[in-house]
This record gives C-alpha cells, structure tokens and sequence, in this order.
C-alpha cells in the first residue's frame, strides 16, 4: 500500500496544463510504470507495455462511407489465458499517453485481468491526444466530438478490432467476455454505454462516474472545508469571507490589494482571482489516504497554520496571517508550481478568447476538446 501510494502521489501533479483554470478538473491520475519486461504464463516475452497499437475507427459512425482514421491503444496480455475477459478503458479527456499503467496490475483493471486471466486495454478518445478523426480541432471537425460517436467508438472497437495477441482475432462479444470500465467522465460514458448498448459488454464499471450535471456546483467545497484540518479552514473562510464583502461592496481597489498580497495583481478579472483561489483547495481531491506529507493540499495548510514551528490552535491565526502567509505561499512556491514562467493573465486569466489553450486548433489541445464537450454536451458536471 505504501508503494502504491507514493506511486499515485508522483502521478498526480497535473503537469503541462495550459492553463490552470481547469486544474481542478478531475481527470485520471497518472502513475508511471516500473521498468520490466513481461511475459505471458507460459513465459514468452511481450511486446513492451508502452507499445501503441493503432485501430481503424470510423470517422463517422452515422455515415461509414467518410472512411477511418487511426485511433491509438495499448494491450497487456501476460495474464490472459483464452476464455478470460478482455477489459476496456478510455482515460477521456485526455491524451492516453502515460495511462499504460491501467493495463498493469498497479491498477484494478489490470487486477481484474490478473485474477480473471483477462488481457487490458487501453484507447483514446477521439479528438484528445493523437486519435483524431481529421487533423484539426475546427468547430467543423468537433462535430464529430459527440457522446454518441464516443459510445459507437467503443463498440464498434469491440466488435471488429483483431487484438495484436495471438488469437486475438477470435476474442469479439459473443467469444469473450468484454468488461468496461471508465472514471469521471469515461465513468459516465461506460454506464451510457451499457444503457445505449446493451448486450456488448457483460460488465461496465464506472468509479466516480458523474450522474448530473450542476453547473454551479458550490458544494463541491463542502466535505473539503469539513474535513480539512480546522485551522486552516477557519483560516481560509476568513480570506473568502473577506474578499467577498469588499467584492459586495464594490471596494475595487481593496481587492487589487488583496490581489497583490498574492502577487497577482496583474490579474484584471476578480473572477479569476477566486479561481486561483480555489485551487489550493482542489489539491485536496489528489490525497491518498495515508500518505499526507509533502502533498500540496498540506503544504499549503502547513504555510498558514504553522508558525515558528508552532501549529494554530482550532480557530487558525486570523485574517492578517492568513493573507500574509496565504499570499506568501503562493508567492514564494505555489505560483511557479501553476504556471511556471507564464505571466499572470496567460496563466490564469480566461477571459481572452484569443488565448491559444481555446483557440489553438491544433491537434492534441485538450483544453479545446474538452471544453467543446462541457459546453456543447448536456452531460457533465464537476
Ligand atoms: C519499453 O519502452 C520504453 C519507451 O520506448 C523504453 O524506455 C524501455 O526501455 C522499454 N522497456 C523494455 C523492457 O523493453
Ligand atoms: C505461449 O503463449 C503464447 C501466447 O502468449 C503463444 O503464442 C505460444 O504458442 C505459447 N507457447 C507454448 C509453448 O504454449
Ligand atoms: C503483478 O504482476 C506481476 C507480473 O507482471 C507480478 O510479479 C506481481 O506479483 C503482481 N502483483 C500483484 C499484487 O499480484
Ligand atoms: C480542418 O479539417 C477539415 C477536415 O479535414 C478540413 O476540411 C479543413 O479545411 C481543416 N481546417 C483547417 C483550418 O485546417
Ligand atoms: C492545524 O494545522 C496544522 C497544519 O496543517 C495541522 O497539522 C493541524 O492538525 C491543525 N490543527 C487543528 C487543531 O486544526
Ligand atoms: C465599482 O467601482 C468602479 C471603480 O472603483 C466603478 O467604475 C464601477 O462603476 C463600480 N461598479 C458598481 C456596480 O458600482
Ligand atoms: C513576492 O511578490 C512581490 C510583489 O509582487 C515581489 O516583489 C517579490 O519579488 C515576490 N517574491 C518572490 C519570492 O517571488
Ligand atoms: C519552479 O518549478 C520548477 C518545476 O516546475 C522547479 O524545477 C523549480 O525549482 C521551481 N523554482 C522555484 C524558484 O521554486
Ligand atoms: C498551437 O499548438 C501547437 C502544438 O502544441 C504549437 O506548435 C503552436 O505553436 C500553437 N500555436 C499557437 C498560436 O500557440
């Protein structure tokens, strides 16, 4: 447990964001895999895990005639014995690269396949990564980024792909046993796959799966702010509360000062001020039970709370410290971890619609992609 912990924790830093707005976002956590060779049970060496095979996909499943393009995946088959389980995931909203640690026993997939002689799949999604129906991400080829083609995706993968193991040609629902599983939004997608269509996959099973859609969903904080040591959500109510009654009473200019303490007063949008905020807050979805040392969520509660080597009590230091000490963090360590050399407003403003993270169509911006699906689709929420 203590391995796998630490394994999770140096997979989860979101690195590589374009933009740390969508930082909170939950995605997938990476977890690297460990070098090794594989072998199947009788022993004979497998391709490297990292290996990516290509699978012809429909570029549109509501018009076949528009041809395929190349859609990317990887399989781990050491466990597998014929008559065993062919497991499926999509990662989702992201490019797949990195997610091969789903098709080892590090994760429950590749448990499931160990237990059950089953072989492990990974896909990408279309439109993220390097899976993408055209080369571009237009608004005309993001037609084609549905819930629906996504879903036909899936089955037709299930249904026509040859797997690259020996006999995987034989291995289709109706020869094998298929079971899919996805997280967060591919959660959702494995459980509107097996309503949408039934009887491909014998099992679909979605962890954190999302059920509704709440645009302003404000309770997301709740649990976070109950279970967060005291101190430092005392701490953290008060700044809120703070920059909330000047942002009632339209005291601008008491804001920018706020702003500054942080070091972010370059920042034109208090909207994206907030956001900032919050992400000190969204690192608390990254903790593994356990293992809390060294977390950002922690060393951040451990820049306002511990002071001189001495822990606030229940009721924290107050607002003075908590700005100064909150604001220093970010300055001193946090804003770097975000955003690297970028300046403020590239950072974390999201109000320039220019800003290539929303208007790059270029392959492989998952910013574009995804922010197509939240805002076109009616089916997801954080
Ligand atoms: C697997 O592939 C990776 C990336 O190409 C490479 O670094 C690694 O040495 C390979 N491992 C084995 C066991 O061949
Ligand atoms: C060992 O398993 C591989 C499939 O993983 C198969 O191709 C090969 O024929 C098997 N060898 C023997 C001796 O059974
Ligand atoms: C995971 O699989 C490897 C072989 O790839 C094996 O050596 C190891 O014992 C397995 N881990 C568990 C927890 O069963
Ligand atoms: C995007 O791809 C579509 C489909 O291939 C193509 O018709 C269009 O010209 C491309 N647009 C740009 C800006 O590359
Ligand atoms: C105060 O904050 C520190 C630092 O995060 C934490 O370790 C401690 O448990 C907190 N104590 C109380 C009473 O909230
Ligand atoms: C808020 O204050 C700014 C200047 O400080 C002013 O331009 C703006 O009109 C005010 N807004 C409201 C809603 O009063
Ligand atoms: C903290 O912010 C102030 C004001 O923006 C700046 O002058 C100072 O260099 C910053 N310190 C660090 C360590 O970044
Ligand atoms: C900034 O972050 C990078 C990693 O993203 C790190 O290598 C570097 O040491 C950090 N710089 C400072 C001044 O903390
Ligand atoms: C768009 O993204 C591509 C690939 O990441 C990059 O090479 C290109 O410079 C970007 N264009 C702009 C205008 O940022």
């Amino acid at each position: 447990m203590w391995a796998l912990s630490s394994l999770l924790l140096a997979g989860l830093a979101r690195a590589a964001i374009p933009n740390a707005m969508l930082r909170g976002m939950p995605s997938l956590p990476k977890v690297p895999v460990p070098e090794r060779s594989i072998t199947s049970p009788n022993g004979t060496a497998l391709p490297n895990i990292s290996t990516v095979y290509q699978f012809d996909q429909l570029i549109d499943h509501d018009n076949p005639v528009l041809g395929t393009f190349k859609q990317r995946y990887w399989m781990n088959w050491e466990f597998y014995e014929p008559g065993g389980p062919i497991i499926l995931m999509t990662p989702g909203e992201a490019n797949a690269d990195g997610y091969d640690v789903y098709i080892t026993n590090i994760t429950i997939n590749g448990l499931i396949a160990q237990q059950q002689n089953g072989a492990a799949i990974i896909i990408e999604h279309r439109f993220f990564g390097y899976s993408n129906p055209y080369d571009n991400l237009t608004s005309q080829s993001l037609a084609l980024l549905t819930i629906q083609q996504a879903i036909d995706d899936l089955v037709y993968f299930a249904t026509t792909a040859d797997l690259p193991m020996p006999g995987g040609d034989v291995v289709k629902p109706g020869q094998a046993p298929w079971i899919l599983i996805g997280g967060s939004y591919s959660g959702a997608l494995t459980s509107y796959t097996m309503v949408n269509k039934p009887g491909i996959f014998w099992a679909g099973y979605g962890s954190s799966a999302t059920v509704q859609t709440i645009t302003d969903y404000y309770d997301y904080f709740t649990p976070i702010r109950e279970y967060m040591p005291q101190n430092c959500s005392f701490d953290v109510q008060a700044v809120i509360a703070y920059l909330d009654q000047m942002y009632a009473a339209n005291d601008t200019a008491g804001i920018k000062t706020l702003q500054e303490s942080f070091a972010l007063g370059a920042l034109d949008h208090v909207g994206d001020f907030a956001t900032a905020l919050q992400y000190n807050l969204w690192d608390w979805q990254s903790l593994v039970p356990g293992a809390y040392a060294g977390t950002w969520f922690y060393q951040f509660c451990d820049a306002l709370e511990v002071k001189n080597g001495v822990n606030a009590g229940p009721d924290g230091w107050g607002l003075d410290n908590a700005i100064e000490s909150w604001g220093n963090f970010w300055n001193t360590t946090y804003y770097n971890h975000t955003c690297q050399d970028k300046d403020v407003e590239t950072c974390l403003g999201t109000f320039d619609l220019t800003n290539p993270y929303w208007s790059n169509v270029t392959v492989d911006n998952w910013v574009r992609s995804w922010t197509w699906m939240v805002w076109f689709l009616p089916s997801w929420a954080s």
